[in-house]
């Protein structure tokens, strides 16, 4: 049977936002199987048609760089130094991580600072007014010119901006709210994408920066991601184990700065507070004298952050050794155990294998590769890599130690933590100027059968 033409069904992919006439069993844009559902929508709903006269591209410059600092340090970092006025940020993060403290936080720190009056709104689908109003009290937030609504349709909320043209305009969250003109249900991926478009075009055509909050699902992804993350300036993705108080928040887009910038905050009573010293803070509780852990510096960003790389290797049952890494890439894990196996002859097949970065802090540069490796090496031996020992390098398939940047600030922060000898990889050691030299003792290695006479106690 054919249906009338108008009310042709339309399929949508929940991962991508692909559209198409038939059902599909996997998406042809994106991979993903059986993410095809179907939607009715009228037609020319999303079509907008505004004329934008082209202007010289030189105008306007002054004003778009005035960010609208939050004097939340951690949070200006992870932004490249602010709000920019009429962006659309979206903060993503798995349920209790923290969004909505954050977000109440840097509404009332925005409403609160110097001498400004503007009025803040944060809209929320999530939580009802009293809920708010209980949150804000513990968190001791007192600002006259923040105000709260419970209202979850875009069109309306778009009305209430309007009117009341607030400073920042925040979206608890995404998916709990709906647009008039689609008719599927909160949370699809048609009303996720309308609704955040209603909001660009609000942020961008009035000035008013919005913050959205997107959930993550439980792969990971912000729902209806691709098409949410290519709408928006930035993404800031909240990372961290709810059973710790470290929370991270990290650039994974900005359109208005650079990427992979981390901010950290700690959970506290009255909420989230930021961390001034992120290095003391993941080795605050490094076991000392106990096989298994070494210190990296690592680069987040633009800053170095020293963590503590733990591993254990035990023998497991016959035939089920596990390779577990938690923090760190475990195809990476799996690669160097493999490296370890051929060049320095461990036999680790019949071994269980944990690798973890203690604090919660995901890492995912090369450099970190020595660290597992050395770390393995103390575990597997049952040796203890020298207290004030950090190490760092990218490790190769041929076992060799290799190159990677940012030698300076990696020294310099392990010196300022009392760190007094420093493995890396031979041909970094060049790169290294004298000044940085004199407070750390370095060694070169070229390959990581080279290594272990340095390493242990
Ligand atoms: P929340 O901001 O509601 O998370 P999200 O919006 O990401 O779902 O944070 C919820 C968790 O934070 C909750 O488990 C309680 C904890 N929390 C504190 O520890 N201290 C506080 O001051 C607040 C407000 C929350
Ligand atoms: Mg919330």
């Amino acid at each position: 049977m054919t249906l009338p033409k108008k009310e042709q069904s339309l399929y949508i992919c929940r991962q991508c936002g692909f559209e198409s006439r038939k059902w599909l069993g996997q998406c042809p844009d994106c991979s993903s199987w059986d993410a095809l559902e179907e939607q009715k929508r009228s037609l020319g709903a999303s079509v907008r048609r505004t004329i934008d006269t082209p202007v010289p591209i030189i105008s306007d410059v002054a004003a778009a760089s005035e960010r609208l600092v939050t004097s939340i340090g951690e949070l200006d970092r992870v932004l490249g130094g602010g709000i920019v006025p009429g962006s659309l940020v979206l903060i993503g993060g798995d349920p209790g991580i923290g969004k909505s403290t954050l977000i109440l936080q840097l509404l009332a720190a925005v409403s609160m600072s110097g001498e400004r009056k503007d009025k803040v709104l944060y809209v929320t689908g999530e939580e009802s007014r009293r809920q708010i109003q209980l949150r804000a009290q513990r968190l001791g937030v007192h600002s006259p010119s923040l105000y709260v609504s419970t209202e979850n349709c875009v069109e309306t909320i778009t009305r209430m901006a309007v009117d009341m043209r607030p400073l920042l305009l925040a979206i608890d969250s995404i998916q709990t709210m709906y647009s008039e003109t689609v008719a599927s249900a909160p949370g699809s991926v048609t009303q996720v994408r309308e609704g955040a478009a209603r909001l660009l075009e609000l942020a961008k055509s009035r000035n008013i920066s919005v913050l959205l909050v997107g959930h993550v699902t439980k792969d990971g992804a912000i729902a209806g991601p691709r098409v949410l993350e290519h709408m928006v300036d930035t993404v800031l993705y909240f990372e961290g184990d709810r059973g710790q108080v470290f929370r991270i928040l990290r650039t994974v887009k900005n359109r208005f700065g650079a990427t992979n910038e981390i901010g950290v905050f700690e959970m506290k009573e009255k909420g989230l507070a930021e961390v001034q010293n992120p290095s003391a803070l993941f080795l605050a509780e490094r076991p000392v004298n106990v096989p298994g852990s070494v210190v990296m510096p690592s680069i987040e960003g633009s800053r170095p952050i020293l963590v503590e790389v733990q591993a254990l290797v035990s023998r497991s049952s016959p035939g089920s050794a596990r390779r577990t890494a938690i923090g760190a890439d475990p195809q990476r894990l799996a690669l160097l155990t493999a490296v370890l196996e051929k060049k320095l002859g461990l036999t680790l097949y019949d071994q269980d294998i944990f690798l973890n970065i203690a604090g919660g802090i995901r890492i995912d540069e090369p450099a970190l590769d020595l660290g597992m490796v050395v770390a393995l090496l103390s575990s597997f031996f049952e040796k203890i890599v020298k207290p004030t020992t950090v190490v760092c390098g990218e490790v190769g398939l041929a076992g060799e130690v290799r190159a990677v940047g940012h030698m300076d600030m990696r020294i310099r922060e392990s010196a300022r933590l009392g760190f007094a000898k420093f493995l890396v990889p031979a041909s970094s050691v060049q790169q290294v100027r004298e000044e940085d030299r004199k407070d750390m003792e370095l060694v070169g290695v070229r390959t990581v059968s080279d290594m272990a006479d340095y390493l242990f106690v």
